[in-house]
């Protein structure tokens, strides 16, 4: 990403206490995802370390990626209660089905600690969507037939 790019949104937040969130915010958005050397630059152009601009980065990782995004995204919890509950075999069957390139393909897959919603454990989603187990597979073999 530009770095004029990143100072433009910096300015527009320029008044503003806390600006880290809603300047990665923007990036985000724009972006599909926040690129390391943004981080470094933000860390740089804002004077915080780049320790706190990656724990706020990796803090809301409902709201941030640090890779770029595949066209669809898949969230599978590996959180305690997720666990609890096999999350690490729903996992393993969803790369099945994505196969070995799905990955490079359209789908980007993450492990996260915790989607917040832990009652509904083993919690999965899909492009925002959470889904349990099935409903997860079935949308994610309708994704690829769409390929
Ligand atoms: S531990 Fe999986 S949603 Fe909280």
């Amino acid at each position: 990403m530009d770095t004029k790019k990143v100072d433009e949104m910096i300015a527009q937040y320029e008044s503003e206490k806390g600006a880290l969130i809603s300047i990665l915010h923007d990036i985000q958005r724009k972006e599909g995802y926040v690129p390391e050397e943004v981080m470094s630059h933000l860390s740089d152009k804002l004077q915080l370390p780049l320790s706190e601009v990656f724990r706020v980065a990796t803090y809301f990782e409902k709201s941030f990626s640090l890779v770029p995004q595949g066209k669809n995204t898949i969230k599978v919890c590996q959180g305690t209660s997720c666990y609890l509950k096999h999350a690490d075999q729903i996992l393993t069957e969803i790369k099945e089905d994505l196969g070995e390139d799905g990955e490079a393909a359209d789908f980007h897959l993450e492990e996260v600690r915790c989607l917040g919603c832990c009652n509904a454990a083993p919690a999965v989603e899909v492009n925002g969507e959470l889904l349990d187990r099935e409903s997860a597979k079935k949308t994610i073999i309708k994704l690829k037939g769409e390929k």
